[in-house]
């Protein structure tokens, strides 16, 4: 495994040891490992040394349970390295990084910026920011953490010339903005429809306006306040009725699956959805936005039929039917415009067709 930790460091610049804690979970094909650096220290230091993901937290430190939400994690070091040199951070910068998690990252940061530069990260987790604190202490980094709401960022640090967000983003906070206002901001980004896939978004700013293309595909914890949040229960209702709908089975199972999710979900803000059955039965979408619901059941032999609020499913289908129609494009073709009050999303090029949307 020396091999592979010298993967990591010559990819980095840094061993990420010294920011773990002693208890990891590593995921595999079969679900998460449980890895206690005091019992199994060989296997412990082999998922240090990995480019793999290594949760450090479940549900906010309240749980160990591999089947709850995982809220913090030392991330992939592959995708570290490709968001670092994506954000262009060179010596001299002054640097805020968004969700400090185990630390890792800000002193990653903090070798580019070099003695001259400075970087700031900000953790909402009171307990994960304190581990940290004294993680770059005692590895001699000079990085200043702070405990706070980082979609608020720190204005007494300000102006940034980057912004380095390190969990997953859906509405820009106008803050941000205003204190990197000519920089660039690297941010994951999704939509309330893609779930748990987001995109690299490097939003390059001037003036205050943030403008950036949707890059490649990645997972990341959610910023505590822009979870999507539980599923909850489903109202009861008897009051489906069949319809036509000008869409076949397979184009509502691609406009809510891999990449047509997040792109049907820029012209759906807010809405969530889940799709439910199989094989050769039925399936079902469930939507649901701004606390109303809808659903729709269909598939291969199976007559089209719909429940619930009939905006929801006007606005979805026309959704899908604006991606089908355009021949599927991927989120690459699109990218996001962010000024003080205003996000839009355009299609091919800034300058190009384009939409305002409130998340
Ligand atoms: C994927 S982890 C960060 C990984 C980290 N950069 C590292 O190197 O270990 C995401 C972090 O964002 C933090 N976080 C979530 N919401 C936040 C918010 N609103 N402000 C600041 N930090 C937040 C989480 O507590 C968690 O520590």
């Amino acid at each position: 495994m020396t091999g592979e930790l010298d993967l990591v460091r010559e990819m980095l610049g840094r061993d990420r040891t010294p920011f773990l804690p002693d208890v990891v979970w590593r995921s595999t094909a079969v679900g998460y490992v449980r890895l206690d650096r005091q019992v199994e220290p060989a296997a412990w230091q082999d998922a240090a040394d990995a480019d793999c993901v290594l949760v450090t937290q479940w549900d906010d430190g309240e749980t160990e349970d591999t089947e709850g939400l995982p809220t913090c994690s030392a991330s992939l070091p592959s995708l570290v390295e490709q968001m670092l040199d994506a954000t262009d951070i060179r010596e001299g910068h002054s640097v805020l990084e968004i969700g400090t998690g185990t630390g890792y990252t800000a002193a990653l940061l903090k070798d580019r910026v070099g003695d001259g530069g400075c970087v700031v990260s900000v953790e909402v987790d009171a307990g994960l920011a304190e581990l940290a604190r004294g993680r770059l202490r005692d590895a001699g980094v000079d990085v200043d953490v702070v405990r706070g709401d980082g979609l608020l960022g720190w204005g007494a640090g300000a102006p940034y010339d980057r912004v380095h967000v390190t969990c997953g983003i859906r509405r820009i906070p106008a803050a941000w903005l205003r204190q990197c206002p000519d920089g660039v901001i690297m941010l994951p980004w999704g939509t309330s429809l893609s779930g748990e896939r987001d995109r690299i978004l490097a939003l390059r700013t001037k003036n205050g306006v943030g403008v950036g293309r949707f890059g490649d595909e990645v997972g990341f914890m959610k910023a505590r306040s822009q979870r999507i949040g539980e599923w909850g229960d489903w109202p009861d209702g008897d009051d489906t009725v069949e319809v036509e709908l000008p869409l076949r089975a397979e184009e509502i199972e691609a406009s809510v699956e891999a990449y047509g999710g997040f792109v049907v979900g820029l012209q759906l803000p807010r809405t969530t959805c889940r799709l439910t059955g199989g094989g050769e039965g039925e399936r079902v979408l469930w939507l649901r936005r701004d606390g109303v619901h809808a659903s729709i059941g269909f598939g291969e032999g199976h007559r089209t039929s719909v429940e619930g609020d009939a905006g929801l499913i006007r606005d979805y289908v026309g959704a899908a039917r604006w991606w089908l129609d355009r021949g599927r494009p991927e989120p690459g073709r699109f990218g996001l415009a962010v000024g003080e009050g205003e996000q839009r999303v355009w299609f091919d090029a800034p300058d190009g067709e384009s939409w305002k949307v409130s998340w």
